[in-house]
C-alpha cells in the first residue's frame, strides 16, 4: 500500500536519522527550523506496494552507444540508483554494460524497463522481458512496465501476461506507462499483482492533477517522465526567479518541485556530466508552500513535450 501516510512512514523510516525528510516535504517553514547543513543528500524512496522506488531516477531515452554507457556510468558514479530504460530505446545492452562495470550490489540498484506495443500478447510479452534481461545482463528487473496501451490487444490479456512475468520472477514489480485515469483503473482491476506506478509525462507546464489524483486513489505511485519538459521548462521566467532566490539552477527547482509532491518520482535524462550531477543535487533544499503553488500555477492544459 502507498498513500500519503504510507509514504510519510516509508520516508521517515528510511531517513529518520538525517532528521530532514519531514522538513524536505513540509517546505520552507520547517526548513528554516531545521539545520540546513545536516540535511541529507540521500535520495528518498517511494514505497509502493512493496516496491522501494528511488524518488529520483536517470532517464536514458535517446542515449545510444558509448554516449549511453558513459552517461549511465557517470550517473551511477554520482549516486543515482534508479535507471529507466525500455526495449524500444535500443540501449539496454549499453545500460547493462555500465551496470556490470559499476560492480554495485544488485540490491543497491533499481532497474526499470518496458515492453513495447508489438509485444503485448501473452507469450510475446514474457519473451520481450526475457530478451531485455539478456541485454541488461540481469536475471530480473525491479520494474517492468507496459510502455504504451494498445487498442489492438485486449488489456486483460496484456495484464495477465505482465502478472505472469512477475510470477515467473522476470521482474520484482509491474507497472504501466502512458495510461489515462480510466485505463489505469481498468488495469488495476484486471491485474492479480499490484501495479506500483504509472509513468507519464509531467512537468510544471503540464497539468496532470486529475491523473495524479486518480493514481493516488488507487495507491499507485506516479513516475514523471520528461520532467524537464525536454529542456523547455528550465527557460521559464518564474522557475528562473525561484532558482535565483535559492541559488540553484532552474532544472534543480523543477526536479525539486516534482519530488516534493507525494508519491512522485522524477527520471530526468541528461548527457553531460555537469547536467547529470546538477540534477542529482536536489535533496538538500526545499521549496516553500508558496513556491510550490506558484509553480503549479504554470500548468497549461496542452503542453505535452511528447506528441
Ligand atoms: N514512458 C514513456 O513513454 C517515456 C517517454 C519519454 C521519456 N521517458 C523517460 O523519461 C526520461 C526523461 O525524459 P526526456 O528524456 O524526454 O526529457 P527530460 O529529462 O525532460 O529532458 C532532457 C533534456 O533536458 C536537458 N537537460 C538535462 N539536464 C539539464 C539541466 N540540468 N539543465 C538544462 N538542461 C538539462 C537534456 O540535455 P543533455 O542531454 O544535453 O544534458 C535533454 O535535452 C527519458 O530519458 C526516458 O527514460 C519515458
Amino acid at each position: 500500500m502507498i498513500g500519503p501516510h504510507a509514504n510519510a512512514v516509508a520516508r521517515q523510516g528510511e531517513f529518520a536519522q538525517t532528521k530532514s525528510s519531514q522538513a524536505l516535504r513540509a517546505g520552507q517553514h520547517e526548513l528554516k527550523a531545521a539545520d540546513e547543513s545536516t540535511m541529507t543528500t540521500q535520495v528518498p524512496t517511494i514505497n509502493a506496494d512493496g516496491a522501494a522506488i528511488p524518488a529520483l531516477g536517470f532517464g536514458t531515452w535517446q542515449l545510444r552507444g558509448s554516449a549511453c554507457t558513459c552517461a549511465v556510468a557517470a550517473a551511477l558514479d554520482i549516486g543515482y540508483r534508479h535507471i529507466d530504460t525500455a526495449s524500444a530505446y535500443a540501449n539496454e545492452s549499453e545500460v547493462g554494460e555500465a551496470l556490470h562495470a559499476a560492480k554495485l550490489a544488485r540490491g543497491e540498484i533499481f532497474i526499470t524497463t518496458k515492453v513495447w506495443t508489438d509485444a503485448l500478447r501473452d507469450g510475446a510479452l514474457q519473451r520481450s522481458a526475457e530478451a531485455s534481461l539478456k541485454r541488461l545482463r540481469l536475471d530480473r528487473v525491479d520494474l517492468l512496465l507496459i510502455h504504451w496501451p494498445s487498442a489492438s490487444v485486449p488489456l486483460r490479456e496484456t495484464m495477465g501476461a505482465l502478472c505472469d512475468a512477475k510470477r515467473r520472477g522476470l521482474t520484482s514489480h509491474i507497472g504501466v506507462s502512458n495510461f489515462s485515469a480510466d485505463l489505469v483503473a481498468e488495469a488495476a482491476r484486471l491485474a492479480t499483482e499490484p501495479i506500483v506506478t504509472n509513468q507519464c509525462e509531467y512537468h510544471p507546464h503540464l497539468d496532470q492533477r486529475p491523473l495524479l489524483d486518480a493514481c493516488r486513489r488507487l495507491d499507485i505511485a506516479f513516475t514523471a517522465y520528461s520532467p524537464l519538459g525536454r529542456g523547455e521548462v528550465v527557460r521559464d521566467p518564474l522557475v528562473r526567479r525561484i532558482a535565483e532566490a535559492h541559488r540553484r539552477t532552474p532544472a534543480q527547482v523543477v526536479l525539486r518541485w516534482l519530488v516534493q509532491q507525494d508519491e512522485v518520482i522524477a527520471i530526468p535524462k541528461a548527457t553531460s556530466p555537469a547536467h547529470i550531477a546538477e540534477n542529482f543535487a536536489i535533496f538538500d533544499f526545499a521549496l516553500s508552500d508558496m513556491e510550490m503553488q506558484e509553480i503549479f500555477g504554470l500548468a497549461r492544459r496542452r503542453a505535452r513535450a511528447s506528441s
